[in-house]
């Protein structure tokens, strides 16, 4: 189970710092669907981008997007608008690893509205797309980067009890 990589975990370690990454994309007419905001898909796309670049820091690997969890739009965006996307490791297992992107609109001054909240699962792969190894674990530090460890092992438990069902 994911749990047997948490503090044992013999692997060395690196921190949730080293991999994240942050990425401003600025909303033009052909980003928009027909309703005036912002094409989903797009939205989609952008945080499959920076969860990847995000775990391909951690991993130094070739990695496959294997899930997307949870994709709430809880707010739409429009033309013009500045969109913040924020991409943190929360968990890595054996050859799996969990990044959240968490994605805002910025106005002028730099204060920030949440729109989306997405949890993507990558697995390493070796040369003939195969599960490896991670050769790094997840240093821990903070209450915060705690829960969100938790929080994935969670929706680990929740992804495998899906597949038994058939998703
Ligand atoms: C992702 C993939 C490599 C997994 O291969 P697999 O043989 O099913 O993997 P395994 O059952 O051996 O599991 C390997 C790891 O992947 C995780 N995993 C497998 N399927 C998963 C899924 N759907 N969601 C989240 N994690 C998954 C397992 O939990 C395991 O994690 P761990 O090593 O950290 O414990 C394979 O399903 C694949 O190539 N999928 C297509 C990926 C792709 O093309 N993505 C781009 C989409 S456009």
């Amino acid at each position: 189970m994911g749990s047997d990589y948490g503090k044992s975990d013999p692997r060395p370690k690196k921190t949730v710092e080293f991999s994240q990454v942050e990425n401003v994309y600025q909303i033009r007419y052909d980003h928009l669907n027909s309703a005036g905001r912002l094409f989903g898909g797009q939205l989609v796309a952008w945080i499959d981008e920076v969860a990847g670049a995000v775990a391909l820091r951690h991993t130094g690997l070739n990695v496959t997007t294997a899930s997307i969890d949870n994709l709430t739009f809880k707010r739409g965006a429009y033309l013009h608008d500045r969109l913040v996307l924020l991409g943190r490791m929360t968990y890595v297992g054996r050859s799996s690893c969990e990044v959240r992107v968490d994605s805002f609109i910025e106005d002028k001054e730099g204060f920030r509205r949440a729109i989306n909240r997405a949890f993507l699962t990558f697995v390493a792969v070796d040369g003939n797309g195969r599960p490896t190894m991670i050769p790094y674990g997840l240093e821990i530090s903070g209450i915060s980067e705690q829960a969100r460890w938790d929080g994935a092992l969670l929706r680990r438990l929740n992804r495998s009890s899906r597949k038994d069902m058939g998703f």
